[in-house]
């Protein structure tokens, strides 16, 4: 229970981004009593102003998820913040950058996943992709996954890898050994704790697993080595709060997918992680929710409209002279074993996350994007955090400010653009692509789009202009 009242708390903010959807905000950390300042990146040239701003406010710790594209640019701030403490650290969100960085992550802590390829040589992808074997998976390493599978193609042969990346132009090359998989699961952990979990399969006679492309998701029975992986996984990455997608092989085998700090969960989720981190910064003086083993099953029975509107939902702990306690009577099946819930609990404990004092992934050396590439994509606007799938089972995407729908209504504002000109446009470019491409007033899309001309290009930039001063 609590402790004395009297050791201080650090100062808390949070770390807000322009066109970035909020994962927290300060309903989340109900209870802190000291004000929660609040600090946000306007992107491009911010760096400064920024810096200057969380040690005006004198922050201690800075809540948030970095999207990819602000990535390295906060790796940057962060060196220049050695006494604000990030959270997750900056290391801890090293796999929020790129599927690259997910892999090497993978690599260094001997996680499994599928095995993978990375080329920045051309002339060395081609001729290994000319001697494989087939099929396998191409994927884009770096960029927004709001599509949910959009930018992973399975290729069969040579030449359609080959020609593949000519028309794409993916950098660098990355691809992977395809697995055939019963499904994927999504696992949400706090503390390495599991607290949600979920498969989601394929729709008949298909491979990918989005929901989004008609497949399905259910809560129950997530096997052992799943979440004994995922649990594996927080660990390395040290992280307070992380999502990890598995691989459930038809071979049984488990592999990752992805990994990251950022991903859409239902706000009694965001409340659970607010309150873990109110306990990890108060040494205890405020407590944490008990979220049982496999809560999932039994909230994911819950109409997800109605679970969307729930928040703080904690449940109460197992007590032996209690016989009415739900959690505590449950028996089931795991592993080898037929258990009782709060023997789980026993097994898989919140862990205090404490703060790290030396970088693990320096960007001198692991920064291989930059330091291979001469023009750097970076640091633009982004809307990476959220992709279509995840609208199925997150609330987030109705109130995310700028997403795919969104960007069709911009694109369609422009006379001469329909729908199918609309769409034509978002297949050629990520939705990042499209924001740096306004921002920079770039010719990109007239390059690579015939009917595009310099009018429509005018026209567009105008409307980019005319929604920026609306938000
Ligand atoms: N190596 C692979 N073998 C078979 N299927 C894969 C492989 N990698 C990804 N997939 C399928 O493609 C989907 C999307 O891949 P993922 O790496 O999660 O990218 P994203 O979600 O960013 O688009 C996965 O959910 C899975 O269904
Ligand atoms: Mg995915």
């Amino acid at each position: 229970m609590a402790k004395s009242k009297e050791s201080k708390l650090p100062k808390l903010g949070l770390l807000y981004m322009d066109y970035v959807l909020r994962f927290f905000d300060k309903s989340n950390f109900k209870g802190w009593p000291d004000k929660i300042e609040i600090v946000t990146y306007h992107w491009k040239n911010d760096k400064a102003r920024f810096i200057r701003e969380v040690k005006r406010k004198k922050i201690d710790v800075l809540v948030g998820n970095i999207p990819a594209t602000a990535y390295e640019t906060f790796r940057e701030i962060a060196r220049e913040l050695p006494n604000v403490r990030f959270m997750p650290s900056m290391d801890t969100q090293f796999s929020n950058k790129s599927k690259e960085n997910v892999t090497r992550f993978a690599w260094k802590y001997d996680l499994p996943i599928p095995k993978t390829y990375i080329y920045y040589k051309k002339d060395n992808a081609t001729k290994f992709l000319k001697k494989c074997d087939y099929p396998k998976i191409i994927k884009k390493s770096y960029g927004p996954s709001n599509y949910g599978g959009y930018f992973v193609h399975k290729v069969d042969s040579p030449k359609e890898a080959i020609s593949l990346f000519k028309e794409k132009k993916y950098y660098p090359q990355y691809f992977q050994d395809f697995v055939p998989m019963e499904a994927d699961i999504r696992v949400m952990l706090i503390g390495h704790k599991p607290v949600c979990a979920f498969w989601r399969r394929a729709p008949e006679g298909e491979w990918l697993t989005n929901t989004s492309q008609g497949g399905s998701m259910d809560y129950m029975d997530v096997p052992k080595n799943v979440l004994d992986l995922a649990v594996k996984t927080s660990k390395a990455a040290k992280a307070e709060y992380w999502a990890c997608d598995i691989a459930y092989g038809k071979d049984g085998k488990v592999r990752i997918l992805e990994c990251a700090t950022a991903f859409a969960a239902f706000p009694y989720i965001r409340d659970w992680i607010g309150q873990y981190i109110m306990w990890n910064l108060s040494d205890g003086r405020f407590n944490m929710p008990h979220m049982p083993m496999f809560n999932w099953e039994e909230l994911g029975k819950i109409n997800p409209d109605l679970l969307r509107t729930m928040r703080n939902i904690t449940f109460g702990k197992y007590n032996p002279s209690y016989d009415g306690a739900y959690f505590g009577n449950k028996k089931r099946v795991y592993g080898d074993a037929k258990k009782y819930i709060h023997e789980l609990d026993e097994e898989y404990q919140v862990l205090n996350i404490q703060a790290r004092d030396s970088e693990e992934w320096p960007s001198e050396k692991w920064n291989y994007q930059d330091n291979y590439k001469t023009t750097k994509l970076r640091d633009i606007p982004t809307t990476d955090i959220i992709s279509d799938d995840e609208s199925v089972d997150s609330p987030q995407a109705k109130t995310i400010e700028l997403d795919k729908q969104e960007m069709i209504k911009i694109l369609k504002s422009v006379k001469g653009i329909g729908n199918k000109k609309a769409k034509e446009i978002l297949n050629q470019f990520s939705m990042v692509e499209l924001v740096d491409i306004f921002e920079t007033k770039s010719k990109k899309i007239r390059d690579e789009i015939t009917w595009f001309n310099k009018d429509l290009s005018k026209k567009l930039n105008s409307e980019w202009k005319n929604f920026k001063s609306k938000i």
